[in-house]
């Protein structure tokens, strides 16, 4: 049985006060023995500062880490897997579809970052998702499949990775693939994990829905087969509402 991980990633928000109070709220409704895992991932400025509060229950990670294998140098602006560690975080997310299409991250860039960040001990989410293009040209199983192969580092396993498959068209815009779609995505991603890694692990190895998962759509999505959690953006700026989605958990 695959546990469900609830994911919140904070994007660019959060200021000190912000990321104390939604932190702080968060972290009071938690409760140890959840029959889910939950993750935020609070922006690099405050992160160390998240991750130094008692979050009993609530894993912490970061949303990128350097491409470099150094763990410090002159990459200017660049944060390591190492640094990410230091700062307390155990989880880190890599190759969002923002950090693609903002900074050009490629599949071998993106599998450069997991690989980084297993070998500091993190457990590592890696982003994956077709463009509405690839969509529209019936091309969307074919890029996550070759996203999923291209991706995973052969050092990932069922505790050390997960998979998130976010179609780019559904972050922010309220839009959702049909659950017959997720189905069909989750199912080809599992079969590539297995290619790379194996029937056993891809069979333990969750794999998150995310792009525009709130409250109202939450058990439906995460009643789909082969979805074993929820990648969040907008909806875990509150502890309410990623809290009511967790919820759809049962
Ligand atoms: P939204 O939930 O705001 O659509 O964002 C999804 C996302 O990109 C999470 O990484």
């Amino acid at each position: 049985m695959r546990k469900k991980l609830i994911a919140g990633n904070w994007k660019m928000n959060g200021l000190k006060a912000d990321a104390k109070a939604l932190a702080a709220d968060i972290f009071a409704k938690a409760t140890p023995n959840m029959p889910f895992d939950m993750l935020v991932c609070p922006p690099m400025n405050v992160l160390g500062f998240v991750a130094e509060l008692p979050h009993s229950g609530v894993f912490v990670g970061a949303q990128d880490v350097a491409e470099t294998i150094k763990s410090n140098g002159a990459f200017t602006g660049d944060v390591s897997a190492a640094m990410v560690k230091d700062l307390g975080a155990t989880w880190t997310l890599v190759g969002h579809s923002e950090r693609r299409q903002y900074h050009g991250e490629t599949n071998a860039i993106v599998k450069q970052k997991a690989l980084n960040a297993i070998n500091e001990g993190l457990t590592v989410v890696i982003c994956i998702g077709e463009t509405l293009a690839e969509r529209e040209t019936g091309k969307a199983v074919e890029v996550v499949r070759a996203q999923t192969r291209e991706c995973v580092p052969n050092e990932a396993t069922a505790e050390n990775c997960v998979i998130a498959y976010e179609p780019v068209w559904a972050i922010g815009t309220g839009k959702v693939p049909t659950t017959a779609d997720v189905a069909e995505i989750h199912a080809a991603v599992r079969d590539e994990i297995a290619k790379v890694l194996g029937t056993e692990t891809a069979d333990k190895m969750r794999i998150l829905y995310g792009g525009s998962v709130k409250p109202e759509n939450a058990k439906e999505l995460l009643n789909v087969e082969n979805v074993d959690g929820a990648l969040i953006g907008g909806a875990s700026l509150k502890a309410d509402s990623f809290f009511a989605i967790a919820e759809a958990v049962k």
